[in-house]
């Protein structure tokens, strides 16, 4: 809690509060609370001195947060104070009753139901009419930047209102604010905001706020607008608004030459009016970009097909319910799922619905919407996860031979990509965090020294693609943009592929939207055909010249920057939209923004999709795809924001809870980034005297920032592993549902669906948790206990160090252009491929493998081997098994790994195999060396 409802202290400033909807929504259940005490006390009572003095508190709080809001508005705020003032306090108390419970149960939202007086308080917002009343008419909130006095607002307001149409889509109140600041604010707090009208000139600074607090709020905002002329701060709000929320409709009411200003501002607002002359069209427009949004032509084509009567003479008997209905066994089925579900299920792939292979109509736009609001050039419906999507972005961009840098810790679909691909693959290293059996994520430096070992082998050019996992699992976030940077420094052609499978949310917030792969992509193209950014190259080449480049201490330690003129801007991002946002089970999306697409791979990529997409793909999937889209471009910016504040506050919970923090602990940014990655110095995201500012430091600057709705619980002192508390307590006894766990973790992840009630429900699962420990430890026996003691040792301090990945066997690995040596890469498709062979392979236990290592045999895995958890492959096909990886496995107590047969050991390649690939091996480096040369002699 942020605010003291008990003695209403709120000192802070808004933007040092946690959440400032919880301090909105405790600051009116203490003054509906202090209002009814005082309503009924007599006038000589001793508290009621005290009691006003909170009061006076509350509503000081209140102010500038209502001012952002249409709901009460100005005027409604103005009299409840003009109650209190009065001492009023019985209407006043009514008055903030009624405030409070229409807020609560989100009653404002339907037209005509705010309610005049106690007597006919609205019921909540769950009864099925009023549920129906918000379907059939969603509401929203237009923000007005205008410094208008109070009597022309509420003309406004009544001009809004009278305006309503009863066969409008939606329905709509303005909320005005006078100042750039102030519009700023509202933008960043008002979640109901769906447009934005900026009308011409308007003071800078804001009535309500601090200049300091409004600095940290808005930590990066570029220009200070306090020195602009008015005629400019209005395109400048505009940009400003659109960096934090570009989801909202922006219009500019200009009263100066508006043929100038939208020559000079039209990219940034959906239109530019010229005085009051075109109100009507105004809200028009308005209606209409909301209208645009809230189109799901996917998901209304199916409706529109579920209704139409249709004979199936072809596959699918299920289609339409058929075979269901008329069945005496499986009716259960259609009672469970409802009919609708097998009313909208078709095979067809023409009519209404469109083809998802070849889509030309409601599919299509679907993808186009996709693509708006992920922010990408193009956007791709996939129904088979990003399992799927990330081999079809791979065998678009990757061609036979091609090198790819690979973190050897991503998803195994990656691994299975390149062996499907042909690749040869460059193993990037994670930072290791062994006090917890997991990996950061891939340092910079060590792909600029991977890029930089490949220029030295003469292969730099056969390097196509860099992949990377973002987030992590464990919510470790690269800077994204200057990865990409200082990459494309050294080769500008390079294609990155981001597996954002957990990051689709990201989009739809401004900390986190700046480290997504779409986002980064738009700034570098913007940067590389800007002014300013030609200088800032020209400033650094000059510094930076030949010598320089060939000194790889120098590129390594210095911050790169890549030659505007060559470098080209390529990005691909796959996520799974069903992890994180509203979707059906493996409904995922591609994201490209690649410059590159139309002339070198929209061919390729076409081919990818075809090989890997189904020829029946499910519709119910695409179409719950399609309205996730649609739900974050409404109300993604409140959801995730709920999902950050209910995030810190489970960590705040935990921290201070005295028998929870005895076992537990929330890791924080210290634990997962080491210091060398965080330039910013945070070791906090959020606390009560800086408010968020550390956590837009954090990702504004450091190379690795922490999502901090990942909250990975360290849980060693319990004497139970991850998977122990997972199977044991969360799943089996508690219905708590996680999926990751290490051996001393367990991984909670806060989501657009969680509420204040699941958090509530996990802390109260975690003390009874606590407490089974502490009762357990207090009845054990000596031995018993010494055993315990111990279990907590090795799940504290005794833990097996990360193995790094080895190397390929030689008869796998790459070579240097003139063939003198050999390089990192391995050639993964024929490992792969090797180990088909029963002949080839033989099987080795963990004690005969050690044996075989001591006595100098290499033995090299012929298959994946991927203990869960941790869940990356710990041996890949063609890699050689090191004494480190096998020690690691020996103290690795997990049940279940992948490739791995306890009673077979591992499946190796027998020395013949391995000296007929070493052959073959052979015979293509010849092809390759001669290849090359026949290039360069071209
Ligand atoms: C990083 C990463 N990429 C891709 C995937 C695969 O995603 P999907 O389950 O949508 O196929 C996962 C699944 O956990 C993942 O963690």
């Amino acid at each position: 809690m942020t605010i003291d409802t008990g003695t209403g202290r709120s000192a802070a400033p808004l933007s040092r509060h946690r959440s400032v909807w919880e301090v909105r929504s405790e600051s009116w259940i203490g003054l509906v609370d202090h209002l009814s005490q005082l309503a009924k006390l007599p006038p000589d009572d001793s508290g009621r001195e005290g009691r006003l003095t909170k009061v006076q508190a509350l509503t000081e709080a209140l102010r500038p947060i209502e001012a952002c809001w249409a709901y009460p508005g100005r005027r409604a705020f103005a009299d409840l104070c003009a109650h209190i003032d009065r001492g009023d306090l019985a209407l006043a108390a009514i008055a903030a009753r009624r405030t409070h419970r229409t807020l609560a149960s989100l009653t404002y939202r339907h037209e005509g139901t705010t309610p005049r007086n106690d007597a006919d308080l609205p019921s909540q917002i769950e009864s099925e009419q009023e549920y129906q009343a918000q379907l059939r008419c969603p509401y929203f909130e237009v923000l007005v930047v205008d410094d208008m006095p109070a009597d022309e607002e509420e003309s406004l307001h009544r001009h809004v209102r009278s305006e309503r149409r009863a066969d409008d889509d939606f329905v709509f109140d303005v909320v005005v604010v006078p100042t750039f600041e102030d519009a700023l604010v509202a933008t960043m707090v008002n979640f109901n905001l769906q447009a934005v009208v900026i009308r011409y000139g308007f003071p800078y600074r804001s009535i309500h706020f601090a200049e300091l607090t409004m600095r940290r709020f808005f930590e990066g905002a570029d220009v200070d607008g306090e020195l602009l002329p008015e005629s400019e701060r209005g395109p400048l709000l505009g940009r400003q608004i659109a960096r934090l929320r570009p989801e909202l409709d922006l219009y500019l009411v200009t009263d100066v030459n508006v043929e100038d200003v939208a020559a000079k501002a039209g990219e940034t607002f959906n239109r530019i009016f010229f005085g009051e002359e075109d109100k009507l069209e105004l809200n028009h427009s308005i209606m209409q970009g909301v209208a645009e949004r809230y189109h799901t032509p996917f998901f209304e084509a199916l409706c529109k097909y579920a209704k139409q009567p249709t004979g199936v003479f072809h596959a699918l008997p299920l289609a339409r319910g058929k075979s269901i209905m008329n069945s005496n066994w499986i009716g259960d089925l259609g009672q469970f799922y409802g009919m609708n579900l097998f009313m909208a299920e078709t095979s067809a792939t023409s009519g209404g619905l469109d083809s998802l292979l070849e889509p030309t109509g409601s599919l299509k736009l679907a993808q186009e919407y996709a693509a708006r609001a992920f922010g990408s050039r193009r956007s791709f419906l996939v129904t088979n996860g990003t399992s799927t999507a990330n081999k079809i972005v791979v065998q678009a961009i990757v061609r036979p031979d091609d090198i790819v840098l690979v973190d050897r810790n991503c998803h195994k679909s990656h691994h299975y990509g390149m062996v499907l691909a042909g690749a040869q693959v460059t193993y990037l290293e994670a930072y290791p965090l062994h006090e917890y059996s997991m990996y950061g994520a891939v340092p910079i430096r060590h792909i600029k020294e991977t890029l930089l070992e490949l220029r030295r082998a003469g292969t730099l050019n056969r390097v196509r693609m860099v992949l990377l996992t973002n987030c992590t699992f464990d919510g470790i976030v690269y800077n994204v943009e200057r990865l990409m940077l200082e990459c494309l420094a050294i080769k500008p052609d390079l294609v990155f592929l981001w597996d954002e499978a957990w990051f689709a949310f990201a989009r739809f917030h401004p900390v986190y939207r700046q480290r997504t792969g779409m986002a980064a992509a738009a700034k570098l193209t913007e940067m590389f055909q800007s002014e300013e950014y030609a200088k800032r190259y020209a400033e650094f080449a000059r510094g930076f010249d030949e010598a320089a480049w060939a000194d790889d201490d120098k590129v390594l330690n210095t911050r790169l920057l890549p030659d505007p003129a060559k470098a080209r801007v390529r990005v691909y991002a796959t996520q799974s939209t069903h992890k994180t946002l509203t979707s059906l089970r493996q409904g995922s999306m591609i994201h490209v923004w690649d410059q590159d697409f139309k002339d070198k791979t929209e061919e390729a990529f076409h081919e990818a999709y075809m090989t890997h997409t189904s020829t029946s793909p499910n519709y119910q999937i695409l179409a719950s795809l399609d309205v996730g889209r649609r739900q974050m471009e409404l109300e993604g910016y409140e959801l995730v924001q709920r999902q950050l504040e209910l995030a810190m506050n489970l960590r705040d919970q935990v921290g201070a809870h005295p028998q929870l923090k005895k076992h537990f602990r929330f890791l924080t940014v210290t634990d997962l980034v080491p210091e060398e990655f965080r330039e910013s110095q945070v070791e906090s995201l959020y606390n009560m005297d800086t408010g968020w500012a550390n956590l837009l430091k954090a990702w504004r600057f450091d190379e690795f920032a922490l999502d901090p709705s990942r909250a990975t619980l360290a849980i060693g002192l319990t004497g139970m592993d991850g998977d122990t508390i997972k199977n044991k307590y969360l799943m089996d006894k508690y219905d708590i549902q996680i999926n990751k766990t290490s051996r001393n973790t367990v991984l909670f992840m806060t989501n657009i669906g969680t509420t204040r009630s699941t958090i509530a429900y996990l802390l109260g699962v975690l003390v009874k948790i606590a407490r089974d420990v502490d009762n357990r430890v207090r009845d054990m026996s000596t031995p018993e206990r010494r055993i315990h003691e111990k279990r907590v040792r090795s799940l504290t301090l005794e833990l097996p160090p990360l193995p790094n990945f080895s190397c390929f066997h030689q008869a796998f690995r790459g070579h240097s252009l003139d063939g003198q040596s050999e390089t990192r890469d391995g050639d993964v498709r024929s490992a792969f491929f090797l180990g088909y062979e029963d002949g080839n392979c033989e099987y080795l236990t963990m004690d005969d493998t050690a044996q075989a290592i001591k006595n100098g045999r290499e033995c090299v895995s012929a298959q994946f081997v991927i203990p869960y958890p941790p869940g990356f492959p710990i041996l890949v096909p063609g890699q050689v098994i090191s004494a480190e990886i096998l020690q690691f496995m020996q103290a690795l107590d997990v049940r279940e790994i992948h490739g791995f047969r306890p009673e077979l050991g591992f499946r190796i390649y027998t020395e013949a195999a391995l000296e007929l690939a070493g052959q073959a091996n052979a015979v293509w480096k010849a092809q390759i060396n001669a290849s090359a040369g026949a290039a360069e002699g071209e």
